[in-house]
């Protein structure tokens, strides 16, 4: 039966070029989920964007000397050409400074105001005397209340632990430059958590066995401490808090946060309009039978699995203090949400500023996406935090994707096409030429089962282990010894050339760019799993701007299909470029020490 699926990706701040530790957690696994979906006959519908407002950006924009808008925009363009060249299937990537992304934000405040799950609240804030802007919490730095420790950030002391509030800090200071905050009264609007602590509750409780435990355990333990969090900031970048008396206030905007994750919703909404049936984003939000996956880094988990839910259900109408839905009507909280664990690099953290970093533009110029798409399922941060390090990486793609997944296409096309120069039929079957198609064809429902579920390691593993069986089977088989035995060699090279269309129908979701070149060498006609375009578009006559689509209905499904004998064959072209052991100390070399 075929189902609504949507793939909801973390928006990635558009505040600098990504390096593959964001791709690993949100971008890759997502891609090789909607791939799979698709292929099993879903209809998937995957939408992200680049996450513009806020403290992040402005922060940055200062630090280079631009506006906020001029560094969202350059961000913007370069995050979009690196996803698009990692070949992520976004059906749209769009931003979050276009104007249905403000309207859709302000109907969900609205909808959430009117069902009194948001209030106003007079707190006392941190501002820098230099810019008049409010200083975050964690932008603020001081001496431990508690113990002492003179790193303490506004939000916590990492020396003991505790959580603090920035104005208990002695001797506070700006990490930006240094200055003294001064903490003033200002008005804020509160997302009333508490009011939802019993429907997340039960929420949360109902996915046991379906979630990853360590994001399951993660959600339950924020439930013991639910607090009204503030949802405004003083700051002229982001959202106008849409009530009278403050959308005009040049000073007052929405949490980058509360914005957001709205865009899942209003990138649907996008996606709808400008495929032209604006009420079809409604199939993925409004249907009892449609499933949502979300998928982000761990540091994530708490937008994604309880304030994003407690706006859905207090916009719904769902809570405390229940309500009615808003006018876009009653919305579906996330089906799941799919959290990877951090990527080091070398065993440091990522830092750009102090140089630990491969930018996923520099990584493309050098390397293969599928190179990168590999390590990443089979040896990225699925279950625990994970060391990413060139070693690794030129063994993996030497020994796995070279010597045995490339090689296999290699040998078996080019000695079918040299050879009969079309798929040969086969003769009588042995029992080796059996057991090896069985194991073949058997393996596309664990496989499947495995992705289906976001178990990317297992399933890339299971299909691997396809394909070093055939490895065997050609040493075993030995068909370039058959000369004298045309027959037996042409039975051998159909037995291999079906395994490689089934190994390659199974790896499409890793590798779509190298299945695609199989899909060519075997004679296939046609697109067989779609790659993401970037097109330029404006929005009522503004500048424009890039967002990702693309047509990705290939002929790939998600089955085993019998090859037919007398298909043209082209000669085989490589798969994957070696690397020469020199390219990791020429890395290294790169990484500041
Ligand atoms: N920009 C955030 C980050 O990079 C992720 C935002 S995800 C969304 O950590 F939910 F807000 F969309
Ligand atoms: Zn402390």
């Amino acid at each position: 039966m075929s189902q609504h699926i949507l793939t909801a990706v973390a928006w990635p701040y558009a505040n600098g070029p990504r390096h593959i530790g964001h791709v690993s957690g949100f971008g890759v696994p997502s891609d090789v989920f909607s791939r799979y979906q698709r292929m099993a006959g879903n209809k998937v519908l995957m939408v992200s964007g680049t996450d513009e407002h806020g403290t992040p950006i402005q922060v940055q924009a200062d630090k280079e000397g631009v506006s906020a808008r001029e560094l969202a925009d350059r961000y913007n363009r370069v995050i979009a050409e690196d996803l698009t060249g990692l070949g992520l299937s976004y059906d749209l990537f769009t931003r979050t400074t276009t104007n249905n992304h403000y309207a859709v934000t302000q109907a969900i405040f609205k909808g959430l105001y009117d069902n009194g799950y948001i209030f106003p609240k007079t707190t006392m804030g941190a501002i820098s005397p230099s810019t008049g802007r409010t200083l975050p919490d964690r932008y603020i730095e001081g001496t431990c209340p508690i113990c002492g420790y003179d790193g303490a950030r506004g939000d916590q002391c990492d020396n003991c632990g505790n959580q603090l509030d920035p104005i208990q800090l002695i001797n506070p200071r700006s990490r930006i430059n240094g200055e003294t905050p001064v903490f003033t009264e200002t008005e804020h609007f509160m997302l009333d958590l508490p009011a939802f602590a019993d429907v997340l509750g039960t929420y949360l409780q109902s996915k046991q066995g379906e979630w990853r435990p360590n994001v399951l355990k993660f959600a339950l333990n924020l439930l013991g401490d639910l607090q009204p969090r503030a949802i405004s900031r003083d700051l002229d970048w982001g959202v106008p808090i849409p009530l009278d008396g403050w959308r005009d206030q040049p000073n007052k905007r929405l949490y980058v946060w509360f914005d957001a994750v709205i865009g899942y919703l209003s990138a649907s909404i996008e996606w709808a309009r400008r495929s032209g049936d604006p009420d079809a984003w409604r199939q993925w939000w409004q249907n009892p039978d449609a499933r949502s996956y979300y998928f982000m880094g761990k540091d994530n988990i708490v937008f994604h699995a309880e304030i994003w839910p407690a706006m859905l259900f207090g916009y719904s109408g769902i809570g405390a203090r229940d309500g009615s839905p808003g006018a876009l009507g009653a919305l579906d909280v996330p089906s799941e949400v799919v959290s990877s664990e951090f990527l080091t690099m070398e065993g440091k953290k990522f830092s750009s500023s102090r140089q630990v970093v491969i930018y996923v533009r520099d990584f493309l110029e050098r390397y293969d996406a599928d190179a990168l798409r590999y390590y990443i399922a089979v040896a990225g941060p699925e279950n625990q935090d994970t060391d990413f390090t060139w070693q690794e990486f030129v063994n993996r793609n030497n020994g796995e994707l070279v010597a045995a997944w490339g090689n296999l296409v290699n040998r078996s096309i080019s000695m079918a096409a040299k050879n009969f120069g079309t798929i040969p039929e086969a003769g009588e079957l042995t029992d080796a030429d059996r057991a090896l198609l069985e194991r073949s064809r058997g393996a596309f429902a664990p496989v499947g089962a495995e992705l289906g579920r976001s178990r990317f390691k297992n399933a890339i593993t299971e299909a691997f282990d396809v394909v070093r069986e055939a490895n065997k089977y050609l040493a075993e088989q030995e068909p370039w010894k058959l000369k004298d035995d045309p027959e037996r060699q042409k039975s051998i090279l159909h037995v291999a050339l079906q395994v490689v269309d089934d190994a390659k129908t199974m790896l499409t979701p890793f590798l779509p760019g190298s299945s695609n070149k199989v899909h060519a060498m075997l004679g296939g006609e046609g697109v067989w799993s779609g790659m993401p375009e970037m097109h330029e578009v404006d929005e009522d006559g503004g500048a424009p701007y890039p967002v990702i689509t693309g047509d990705y209905d290939g002929a790939a499904r998600w089955e085993h299909q019998p090859i037919k004998p007398g298909t043209p064959l082209a000669p085989p072209v490589p798969l994957f470029k070696k690397l020469d052991q020199k390219v990791v100390d020429e890395e290294l070399g790169r990484l500041a020490e």
